[in-house]
């Protein structure tokens, strides 16, 4: 079947007050393409959001302006287009996504909506534009490298998208899975050991929303997330956090019906929190858990503190959600020292995500 351009339409979504609300057709309609785009490239459901989870990430615009726009042919839905816009001071970046079933790629409506993700950018004074996604090297496929050298991504039909429209392959992300399904023993260990070498410190845990009195400490480390994590040449604006921001990060969570959980370290002379991990599960408790952000203050590495809060968070996380069946967790390919936290723990490779970048000129 060919597709005439003409008969492709944008159409920006809307954000409705609550999913019970009269134009809420349309958020439930995008969750659900998205849902299954991501099934389509990846082959499993682990990274299914329901409308619920999603919605309070759209009504929150404080930290970022979030542009969205429904791809349509003929009427039918099939895929969406979206920009967003951090609203950190100078930001010169916009993170982009273009995410078409699969029956709709080759027909010139990826680019046709990647001239939208452009003129938003410029509009708005943006002239590096980010985007990933996941695409995963089959044997004996041709492959590309990144700019940093670390991992692969096969030149396939979205390479040379990106490629086509002007992007750099900048970092290669790699996903990986534990299976919680397996004895825990090995982490049991770890996590002994871990606590035997961080002499000086205590875990302290907590599920969102943050206590008042760890607000500021977790902010300082959400904050130092967007300095201190290996980027290669991908630009992230220094993110301003304090005890306002963790309360509206918390917020998404909660209103979303999730759980976050946060593992953090705390100096014990000072009181200060210096390493985290994160762990979150939507409301239905059988399906993948995500690890998210985890992080060592630069200061106080050295002392098995990202190996702690990580075995720490999963001991606790088995008696939370003994029916989650695994954790997926994504990191950059040249991140040595966490990838060998992960692989100790028992954290196997499933999955990669290229990390594209493009500069516009004046
Ligand atoms: C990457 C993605 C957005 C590309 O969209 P697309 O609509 O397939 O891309 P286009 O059709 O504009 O261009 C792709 C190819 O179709 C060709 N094409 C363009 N217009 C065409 C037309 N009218 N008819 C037929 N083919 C056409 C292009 O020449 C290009 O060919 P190539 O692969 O040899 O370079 C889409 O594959 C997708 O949604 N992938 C999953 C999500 C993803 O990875 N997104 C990446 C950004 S977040």
């Amino acid at each position: 079947m060919t597709t005439l351009l003409s008969d492709v339409r944008l159409r920006p979504l809307t954000v409705p007050v609550s999913l019970d609300a009269p134009d809420a057709a349309d958020f439930t309609a995008m969750v659900d393409v998205r849902n299954r785009v991501f099934e389509q490239i990846s082959g499993h459901t682990d990274h299914t959001f329901t409308a619920a989870e999603l919605l309070p990430h759209f009504q929150d615009t404080e930290d970022e302006e979030r542009f969205m726009w429904l791809i349509e042919v003929d009427g039918t839905l099939v895929g969406r287009v979206g920009v967003d816009l951090p609203r950190e001071k100078g930001s010169r970046t916009a993170y982009w996504l273009i995410e078409l079933l699969r029956e709709a790629w080759g027909r010139g409506i990826g680019s046709y909506a990647y001239e939208f993700v452009e003129r938003t950018a410029r509009e708005h004074g943006r002239t590096v534009l980010q985007a990933w996604a996941e695409q995963s090297p089959a044997p004996g496929d041709d492959t590309l490298a990144p700019r940093t050298g670390f991992g692969r991504v096969p030149r396939d039909h979205i390479t040379r998208f990106f490629l086509r429209h002007g992007h750099t392959l900048e970092q290669v992300e790699r996903a990986s899975a534990l299976d919680l399904t397996a004895p825990m023993d090995r982490i049991e260990k770890l996590h002994a050991e871990a606590l035997a070498a961080a002499k000086g410190y205590r875990v302290v845990q907590w599920h969102a929303p943050t206590p008042p009195e760890l607000r500021e400490g977790y902010a300082w480390m959400k904050s130092r997330m967007s300095t201190d994590v290996p980027a290669g040449a991908l630009e992230f604006d220094e993110e301003a956090w304090d005890a306002a921001r963790v309360e509206r990060h918390d917020n998404r969570y909660l209103e979303g019906g999730r759980t976050l959980q946060v593992t953090a370290a705390q100096h014990i002379v000072t009181g200060e929190l210096c390493a985290f991990n994160e762990l979150v599960i939507g409301q239905d408790r059988t399906a993948a858990s995500h690890q998210e952000d985890t992080l060592v203050l630069k200061e106080h590495r050295g002392h098995r503190l990202g190996m702690l809060v990580k075995c720490a968070g999963l001991l606790s996380w088995r008696e939370l959600a003994p029916q989650s069946p695994r954790v997926m967790t994504y990191n950059a390919e040249e991140n040595r020292p966490m990838l060998d936290i992960n692989e100790a723990i028992g954290f196997v490779p499933v999955a990669y995500e290229g990390a594209w970048k493009k500069t516009l000129q004046d």
